[in-house]
């Protein structure tokens, strides 16, 4: 066995603090696996999707603001450094837990505008209109972001709300670097801000751009500035909301300034669930995420994961046949549950878990079809981030947010410099047509009036023995739930550290297509044969997911998982 140090880096800053990258090379029975270690603080951390928005969060933490306080102000600075996701024009979901242990989460995702109908995206033949809830300005659900932004600071915020304001303004007004990664992002959207905008917005389409360029968002700044001055008002009234309508009304959308009047972002309990000495506690309707994962554990904790170890076909096989069974209940039923009734103690309750799982077999793989095969068949995108946040009093935050796709509907609101989400997209547009992550939904999730979209984000607090423990969440659509499923079980029974269970690599099912998706590598062609010989399928996709987690350690120091599919990034102290 022997180790190598690659990074390690002492820093000192408000009282002893260490952070470490410690990378332990070993070798032992002939193979070479590289155990990597995140960044261990003492006492705060923020793991977010950019460097920039993980460091706004720790300056405000070492300010004296709480993780409620960093939560808003990276959620505003990623809307600047990190445009495809980070938004103030989309919404997202919050979990919360407080140092006493109480916890609560916050929805503040997307309404569908008061004249959305069912048939908005189909033609005379009620066939889909191919991407018209994706691009352009009739994909755009009613933001929530900034309400919900608002409603955080009025209830737990500790500096003030000008305070939580600036660093985003000074990064869009005065620019920040691009990495390589970003400018070819940017170009490769060039065509499309181009083409599904009335007025280019030249901010993003000007030139083009390369690793090092400085982006300056002058238009957002101001935007910024109004939302600093003027709270809510600051975008859902005066200026901000006058050129979100008229660019609405330029790209015939739906949304009016009723529509922004009537938005509020709602307090919920959240999800709550056990696995052994684990308390889960997640989030609840208009997102599946937390019902799907406390579901899927309540299957899981009647096989035995931990002698069959992490890759062996029994694992594998039962984690399926389990992903499989749980995405057949949500098409079913989940949706907003203002508006539907969606059956959640029932779904969440032990005894479910059982009956689900009865027809369960090891020895095959079941068929998608032969389960719910009387349900409508329609399906849910891939651009979101996620945040996670421990402050020095042991307050954590878990924040998903997203526009959707990559830059949602690529909608820029002229003069005001913000991008619109393609949210419309989450509904099932048809009963039984999959929407962009393949997912199928039916009654639960048909478009209505106000009403909110499904979504599959699941931010996410963890507690063992009744202690803080883990917080965690990602992006990827369809996949967030299963990504956080094994992100989680990697630490809990198969004993990895926490980047190591951000990295280790994925699969995923989510009952239809009949397919188990995984990314290169995450199972052996050897196990892989051994799975299709009991029927199932498998096919290799781009990377899944993009976690970002803290765990807190035995002896209370912190360590983040920051992903590297992504250019995410942890800070602390
Ligand atoms: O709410 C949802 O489930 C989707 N709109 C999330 C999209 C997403 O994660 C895209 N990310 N990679």
């Amino acid at each position: 066995m022997s180790f190598s140090f690659s990074k390690f880096l002492l820093h000192t800053s408000k009282g002893i603090i260490c952070f470490v990258f410690l990378q332990v090379s070993f070798i032992a029975f002939g193979m070479h696996q590289v155990r990597s270690q995140g960044l261990i603080a003492d006492s705060a951390m923020v793991v977010s999707a950019h460097k920039l928005a993980s460091e706004v969060g720790t300056q405000i933490m070492k300010a004296g603001g709480n993780a409620f306080d960093a939560a808003i102000a990276v959620q505003f600075a990623l809307a600047v450094v990190y445009p495809a996701a980070g938004n103030i024009g989309g919404g997202g979901f919050m979990v919360y837990r407080m140092n006493d242990g109480s916890a609560g989460s916050l929805d503040f995702r997307e309404k569908a505008p008061h004249a959305a109908h069912q048939h908005m995206y189909l033609d005379a033949d009620s066939q889909v209109i191919s991407r018209l809830s994706l691009d352009g300005h009739l994909a755009a659900g009613v933001p929530g972001t900034v309400d919900g932004m608002v409603e955080i600071h009025k209830r737990y915020g500790s500096l003030t709300w000008e305070a939580l304001l600036q660093p985003a303004i000074d990064l869009a007004a005065n620019g920040f670097l691009l990495s390589k990664r970003e400018a070819e992002k940017l170009n490769a959207y060039k065509h499309q801000f181009i083409q599904f905008n009335t007025i280019e917005p030249t901010e993003f389409t000007a030139k083009q751009w390369k690793s090092g360029d400085t982006i300056i968002q002058i238009d957002l700044a101001g935007t910024l500035h109004a939302i600093q001055q003027m709270k809510r008002e600051g975008f859902y009234g005066g200026q901000t909301a006058k050129l979100l309508i008229e660019e609405i009304n330029r790209g015939n959308g739906l949304i009016t300034q009723k529509d922004l009047d009537d938005y509020t972002s709602v307090w919920r309990e959240p999800v709550q669930g056990t696995f052994g000495a684990y308390h889960i506690i997640s989030i609840g309707p208009p997102s599946s995420g937390g019902i799907m994962l406390v579901l899927m554990l309540n299957i899981l904790e009647h096989f035995k994961l931990a002698k069959w170890g992490r890759r062996s076909w029994k694992t594998i096989h039962s984690m399926i046949e389990t992903e499989r069974r749980a995405y057949a209940i949500r098409a079913k039923y989940l949706g907003d549950k203002d508006f539907y009734p969606v059956p959640s103690a029932q779904l969440i309750s032990k005894q479910f878990a059982i009956n689900l799982m009865a027809d369960f077999t090891k020895r095959k793989a079941s068929l998608s079809a032969e389960v719910f095969p009387e349900i409508d068949r329609h399906q849910e995108s891939e651009e979101t981030t996620h945040f996670s946040i421990i402050d020095p009093m042991g307050n954590a935050v878990a924040i998903t947010t997203t526009l959707n796709s990559s830059f949602g509907s690529k909608v820029v609101v002229a003069g005001a410099g913000f991008l619109l989400n393609n949210e419309m997209d989450d509904f099932s547009i048809k009963p039984g047509s999959p929407n962009l992550y393949g997912l199928i939904g039916g009654k639960a999730n048909a478009i209505e009036p106000g009403k909110r979209m499904l979504s599959s984000m699941t931010p996410t607090i963890i507690e063992k023995d009744n202690h803080l423990w883990m917080v965690l969440g990602t992006p990827g659509g369809s996949t967030i739930i299963t990504s956080v499923l094994q992100t989680f079980l990697n630490v809990a029974i198969w004993e990895m550290n926490m980047q190591e269970a951000v990295d280790a690599l994925k699969f995923h099912h989510q009952w239809l297509p009949d397919l188990g998706y995984i990314e290169e590598g995450a199972i052996s062609k050897k196990l892989q044969n051994k799975l299709e010989r009991k029927g199932h399928t498998f096919k290799v996709r781009e990377p899944i997911g993009r976690v970002d987690a803290i765990m807190v350690l035995p002896d209370g120091r912190l360590e983040g998982g920051a992903d590297w599919r992504g250019e995410d990034h942890a800070s602390g102290f």
